[in-house]
């Protein structure tokens, strides 16, 4: 079996070479940004709310040179394809999409005002991609680090995140949350990162030991997940609007349930997902500092619930994934992650329990759905940074 590591290093070699084929030089300094699973806190991070999000060991790797005009050329060695814009006239493409991450961040950069000059870009990553851990996310942290190493730009891990998160709203399109961006910025190695989705701070939490963390990949692609994820921030704007709120991050439990009569059925499920969670987000926290790996598991299974009944926001194979997990001995907690619709689900599992896990959600998953899913043991990993 190739280690974590050691594949990260195959494609670091994959990626030099690729970049010296597609532009006959070396590159000067090649950086990897990881994907992200998230804990716990699903649909918070728009709420001004919080959510436990760690880096996983599954990269986007970036090889980099910088060029005397204005030119950005990529090679996206794993589509076999070249895409080149200018930065004086930067614009969406329909074709090779895949460049619009790219685009958009230098974009951004130029639009906040930083000064910066074209690269020769190859990027290769073993992120699986449309599967809701965040591959777009990771190629947008490492277009911004490749921009800030290259000119030496004055960015912060926080401030490096919401120019990402601006990219993808303003640029791709997407209205998504600040947790991505930030957790692929920012992420320590072991640990997750408690988000302070509004004051934009954030705590170490350590994982709770003796257990490992696995994603299981549906392999359904996430379809419906652009409309009905911002159907979805509109709902919650709605309900913080009635409230009279700034965001429902400001809505305690029992503020909620005194008020909960005045919100019509959609509003008030949306809104009680997103009041619970967070608060299942703190009780988690404090549940990994007593070593309630227990108590911390339970959580995450009211947080599947509460996203698939009230949220609506999960699927019949999310659902057939932590079912399946959910009937094995060992297993803490299990949950889908991410936007929902498809995608991946995470699960905390004993140590002692992984081969039983591997060798049983699988095959059910597969019986019920007739899909053959990924499954991955992943570690906590920092957040984007050079390599070599
Ligand atoms: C996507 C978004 C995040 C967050 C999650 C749901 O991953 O990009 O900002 O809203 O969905 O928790």
């Amino acid at each position: 079996m190739t280690t974590d590591s050691g594949r990260l290093m195959q494609i670091a070699d994959n990626v030099r070479s690729s970049f010296v084929k597609a532009f006959e030089c070396e590159p000067e300094f090649l950086l990897a940004a990881p994907g992200r699973v998230n804990l716990i806190g699903e649909h918070t991070d728009y709420n001004d709310g919080f959510v436990l999000p760690a880096a996983i060991d599954r990269h986007v790797v970036m090889a980099v040179r910088r060029r005397s005009d204005h030119h950005v050329r990529i090679s996206a060695v794993d589509f076999d394809d070249l895409s080149a814009f200018d930065l004086d006239n930067i614009e969406r493409v329909n074709h090779a999409t895949w460049s619009n991450y790219e685009r958009g961040v230098a974009w951004v950069l130029q639009d906040e005002g930083y000064a910066i000059s074209g690269l020769d870009l190859a990027v290769s990553s073993d992120v699986p991609i449309g599967s809701g851990l965040s591959s777009s996310a990771a190629i947008e942290l490492a277009t911004a680090f490749a921009f800030q190493t290259a000119y030496q730009l004055e960015l912060d891990g926080v401030k490096r995140a919401l120019l990402c998160q601006r990219a993808e709203n303003d640029f791709v399109g997407m209205r998504c949350g600040i947790m991505d961006q930030y957790i692929i910025s920012l992420a320590e190695a072991e640990r997750a990162l408690l988000i302070d989705c509004r004051s934009l701070q954030y705590e170490l939490a350590r994982l709770p030991e003796g257990c490992s963390m696995i994603i299981c990949d549906t392999r359904k692609k996430r379809g419906l997940v652009d409309s009905e994820y911002n159907t979805r921030r509109e709902e919650c704007e709605r309900g913080a609007a009635i409230l009279g709120v700034k965001a429902l991050r400001d809505v305690s439990v029992e503020t909620f349930e005194a008020r909960a009569v005045e919100l019509d059925e959609v509003t008030r499920k949306r809104c009680r997902h997103v009041v619970m969670e967070d608060q299942r987000v703190l009780d988690a926290v404090k549940a990994l500092e007593d070593s309630d790996a227990a108590a911390f598991g339970k959580l995450m299974n009211a947080s599947h619930v509460s996203l698939r009944d009230d949220y609506e926001v999960s699927c019949a194979e999310l659902d057939a994934m932590v079912e399946a997990a959910w009937a094995c001995e060992g297993v803490l907690g299990a949950r889908m992650t991410g936007a929902g619709f498809g995608g991946c689900t995470v699960n905390l599992v004993c140590d002692g329990a992984v081969d039983a896990f591997l060798a049983s959600v699988p095959a059910q998953y597969q019986v019920k759905t007739g899909l053959t899913p990924n499954v991955y043991v992943c570690r906590a990993v920092q957040g984007v940074g050079l390599l070599g």
